[in-house]
């Protein structure tokens, strides 16, 4: 998807005011694949109005569902599923299609696939999502790149443990427990809060579901799961991207619509940098940061509840000006330092080595051409861009727009400069 917009960023503009944040993407995806497992029209609110969402709700019209948007209220109609097959060009443009495998196998009994190719991130694998669903009953046969996943006998409970707490796949065998024969016992799941979002809403579908967003999740089959109405959680890696720009300009800024217990995991870090961080009821922090931020020593991304991947490329843009020296282990993808040489564009002093990265603060950072290889390494770009003295030019808008609502109307309110052409 190729995208020729900039975005032109003047940097040096101390960030204040308030935004609202938007839907989790990673909860709306796997919501809108559980709307496949419900007979009948299913809205989910707050949902954000991403491309990655829309590429979703075209996976679904191929299903056979009908899907209306407005806003960002979504509605799909699931009422007749026609087709089992996900498109060979959707799959590619969002390895993420992958969790519509549960839905559409425990709905239909069958489902067809192109490999997921590799991402920017790396190999990204699906063999975890395969094994576990072969234990409930899936066979897979896999010729010129497709896979087509049948259930000849139905679907069937089972003891699984994964090897890896891996998101994807907990919500893949979340999604063909929930009406498979008898109860799927999930240790080692993933603990996300995105699981227990898509649990709560199977649950209001009428699923049986124990321990979602613990270790052990239990699922007991049932019949049938009929339509439901929820509300997508808020974005913590859009509310911490956004934190992370406010902190490097030695702003202030108020998040509205956002979930604080979701975000520990990083908070603490802006904390022992010297941001000041306050969180009131009702969805609303705080954040200020009046002088150059102290480096942490080191940062080890983790799974759930530890410091989440997602969001290491925005602090690693965010210690590039923080004194001292900081070290970055990257423990969940393989290849997640592709923003590095574009940081170090802008001026940052960064060396990498396999899945270690180590951030040298400097006084400034200086604006030029700098390109986004992927969603969350785009984001970093913009972070470092607002602090950097002059005009910086981003391009790759396509990556950052599968995960951030207009960033550029969001920044502009709390007074960067920035613009989209
Ligand atoms: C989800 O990806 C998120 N995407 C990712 O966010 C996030 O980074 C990731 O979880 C970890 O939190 C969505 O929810 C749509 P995993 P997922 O399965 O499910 C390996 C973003 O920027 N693995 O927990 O793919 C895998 O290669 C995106 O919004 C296997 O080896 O993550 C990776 O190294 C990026 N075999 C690690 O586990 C498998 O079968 C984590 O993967 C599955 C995964």
């Amino acid at each position: 998807m190729e995208n020729r917009q900039r975005l032109i960023i003047n940097g040096g503009r101390r960030l204040e005011g308030e935004i609202a944040v938007h839907g989790a993407k990673n909860s709306a995806l796997p919501l809108l694949s559980a709307a496949v497992l419900a007979h009948g029209e299913s809205i989910i609110h707050n949902c954000p109005q991403l491309t990655d969402v829309d590429a979703a709700l075209r996976i679904l019209s191929k299903l056979g569902c009908r899907c209306k948007k407005s806003e960002d209220t979504v509605t799909v109609d699931a009422a007749n599923v026609t087709s089992p097959e996900i498109p060979d060009t959707l799959m590619r443009e969002m390895r993420s299609s992958i969790v519509f495998l549960g839905s559409v196998l425990g709905r239909t009994g069958r489902c067809r696939l192109s490999f997921p190719g590799g991402c920017e991130l790396g190999a990204r694998p699906i063999d975890l999502h395969l094994s576990a669903l072969e234990l409930m009953g899936m066979e897979v046969s896999e010729q010129h790149g497709y896979l087509d996943c049948t259930a000849p006998a139905g679907l069937h409970g089972a003891k699984i443990t994964l090897s890896f707490p891996s998101v994807g796949a907990t919500e893949n065998i979340l999604l063909a427990a929930v009406t498979a024969r008898g109860v799927t016992e999930i240790h080692n799941a993933a603990r996300e809060p995105e699981i227990a979002d898509l649990a709560d809403f199977l649950t209001k579908c009428g699923a049986k579901i124990r321990g979602a967003g613990e270790s052990v999740i239990a699922v007991e089959g049932v019949e049938r799961l009929s339509p439901c109405e929820h509300s997508v959680i808020p974005d913590r890696i859009v509310a911490g991207t956004y934190l992370c720009a406010a902190a490097i300009t030695r702003g202030e800024l108020i998040l509205t619509r956002c979930e604080p217990s979701h975000m520990n995991g990083f908070v603490t870090v802006l904390e022992s940098m010297g941001a000041r961080v306050y969180t009131y009821g009702g969805g609303k922090m705080y954040l200020s940061c009046k002088k150059r931020l102290v480096a942490p020593k080191t940062v080890r991304t983790m799974p759930y509840p530890g410091f989440p991947t997602d969001i290491q490329a925005p602090f690693t843009a965010l210690c590039c000006t923080a004194e001292g020296t900081s070290v970055f282990v990257e423990n969940i993808f393989e290849n997640r330092f592709r923003h590095i040489p574009e940081l170090v564009r802008l001026g940052a002093s960064i060396k990498t080595e396999g899945r270690v990265c180590v951030v040298e603060g400097v006084q400034r950072l200086s604006g030029a051409k700098v390109r986004a290889a992927e969603l969350r390494g785009g984001a970093a770009l913009i972070v470092a861009a607002l602090a950097a003295d002059g005009v910086s030019e981003i391009t790759g808008l396509g990556f950052i727009d599968r995960g951030y609502e207009s960033p550029e109307k969001a920044l502009r309110s709390v007074g960067a400069d920035i613009r989209r052409v």
